[in-house]
Order: C-alpha cells, then structure tokens, then sequence
C-alpha cells in the first residue's frame, strides 16, 4: 500500500479482539519506528512501558484502567503506555556532540569549539525550561505517530487514550519523578472492519492553515484534493451507511454495557 493510501486509512480502532494475544516482534516494531523518530537536539525523551494482559501482574493493569472509554483499556491485549523522561534532556551536550561527529549538525572547521563554547552554553542556560511541557511532547507525538503506522502495517489495530490518572501509573510503573506518563495506546487485532465508519470529520482546511499570516488561509487547489482523492489518502465520509449496525454488532459481541463513552 502506498504512504498515502496508509495515511488516508489508517483509524482509531476501539474494538480490538480480546482473544488474541500480540506477537511481541509486532510490539518490537513499533517501538523501533518510535526510537527512530525525529526529537529536538536529540535528545529522545520518548520512552514506553508495554503492558501485556497476558503477562503483567494485576495490579499493573489495574493501574491502566481509567474513568473515561476504561472498556477500551479492558479489552485490548495490549497498552502501550507512552511517556516522556525529562531527564534525558540532561545529557542534551552529549546528543549534540553525537549530532555533530556524525555530520548532521553544523559545517566548517571552527564547528567543534562552536558547539563548545556557543551552542552547548546556549541550550545549558535553557535546561530547566526545556523540560517543561512542549516542544518535547510534539516529538513523543512524532514517535508515536510512526509506531501508529508501523501497527497498521502489521494488521493492528491501535486507539490513544488520554488519562487523568498519570501519577498512579507512574507510580505503580516505578517510573521515577522525572518522567510524564503521556497516553494510553491500546494495541491489538481489529474486530471492526477496517474503515471503523469512514473517514472521521475534519475541520476544514481552510480554517487550519494560512499562508503569509493569520489573515489569510493557504489556498486549497481542488486539482490535489481530487489527486489525493483518487490515491486513495481521502476515504468514504463517516458515517458508512451500516455503521450502527456494526457498533451494535461490536457491542454484543464484546459484551458491552451502556453507551461506551463514559
Ligand atoms: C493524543 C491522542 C489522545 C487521545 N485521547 C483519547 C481519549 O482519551 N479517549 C478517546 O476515546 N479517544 C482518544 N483519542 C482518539 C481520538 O478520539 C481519535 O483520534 C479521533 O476520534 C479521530 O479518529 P481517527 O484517529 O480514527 O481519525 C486520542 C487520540 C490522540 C491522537
């Protein structure tokens, strides 16, 4: 399948099948397309515990379980639970040192002791600001972005999910205090078809993206819209005519109480 075939198709997938255990080797290639994933200066601060029902000790998933869409977390095989460790931004001078050796950053003969003496001083002064929330957790993003991806090309199924409960799994984790548990990521086989409804709603392009300031939005030439269209990138509009009928399948099937939502 094309890249933007995988793009147009790839979805939040809830409805996982229970049953079915996750080959760790798939597991392992997520995390791999995750390490590779771009992260300022670096300095990757994106890290996962990967929780398996199968193997994990009770109170670990116990721990999971959250308040909002909680079904979720009880009926995948797997949770990927998503963190970033603020103490990697420590070791910030050495990535840098390595980004230099290895002929990605700076150019020229003066560039050694420019790293030394003006760059490594300049992001010291910033350690601690660094470390806030921000541009740390749009990289975390990236890696989970492309373990997402690498899920979908091995037939997984995988839905993120925030929770509040960020303290108690780190604590239950033994993660230490410099790490922020980020999200949830359910992982396992789909049971909802592969469209799960169609494309999900979108706000419309030109709301989100300008060009030359906020004033005015970046002009949408339909040329690509239906080149992308006819790629495959953009999909049936949700919602698929027998999607309540799939829900309500789903639901049965699975066992499921209520609405599903809280
Ligand atoms: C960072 C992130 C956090 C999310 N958190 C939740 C969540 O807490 N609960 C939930 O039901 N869905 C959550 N989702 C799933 C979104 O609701 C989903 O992406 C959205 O419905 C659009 O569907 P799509 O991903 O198939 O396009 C989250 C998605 C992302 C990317």
């Amino acid at each position: 399948m094309e890249l933007r075939e995988v793009i147009g198709r790839r979805r939040s997938i809830r409805f996982v099948r229970p049953y079915q255990p996750v080959e760790r080797h798939k597991i392992q290639r997520m995390l791999e397309a995750a390490r590779i994933a771009s992260h300022w200066g670096n300095v990757q601060s994106l890290k996962a515990v990967v929780v398996e029902k199968e193997t994990a000790p009770a109170e670990i998933i116990d721990a999971l379980y959250a308040p909002i869409a909680g079904w979720q977390i009880r009926v995948a095989p797997v949770v990927i639970v998503w963190y970033l460790d603020t103490a990697m931004v420590d070791d910030q001078s050495n990535r840098l040192r390595e980004l230099l050796e290895a002929g990605a950053l700076g150019f020229g003969e003066g560039k050694r002791d420019a790293l030394e003496n003006q760059l490594i001083p300049i992001f010291d002064a910033i350690n601690e600001s660094l470390k806030q929330p921000g541009l740390g957790e749009v990289d975390c993003g990236q890696g989970i972005a492309q373990a997402t991806l690498m899920a979908y090309e091995q037939g997984l199924g995988t839905c993120c999910l925030g929770t509040p409960n960020t303290d108690q799994i780190r604590e239950r984790l033994g993660l230490a205090e410099t790490c922020r548990v980020l999200l949830l990521q359910t992982v396992g086989y789909p049971m909802e078809s592969p469209e799960a409804g169609g494309q999900r709603p979108r706000q419309p392009f030109e709301e989100l993206f300008q060009l030359n300031g906020a004033s005015e939005s970046f002009p949408r030439d339909p040329a690509v819209v239906e080149e992308l269209e006819g790629d495959g990138m953009f999909t049936t509009p949700a919602p698929l005519a027998w999607r309540e009928a799939e829900l309500e399948f789903l639901k049965g099937a699975l066992d499921l109480k209520g609405h599903g939502l809280v």
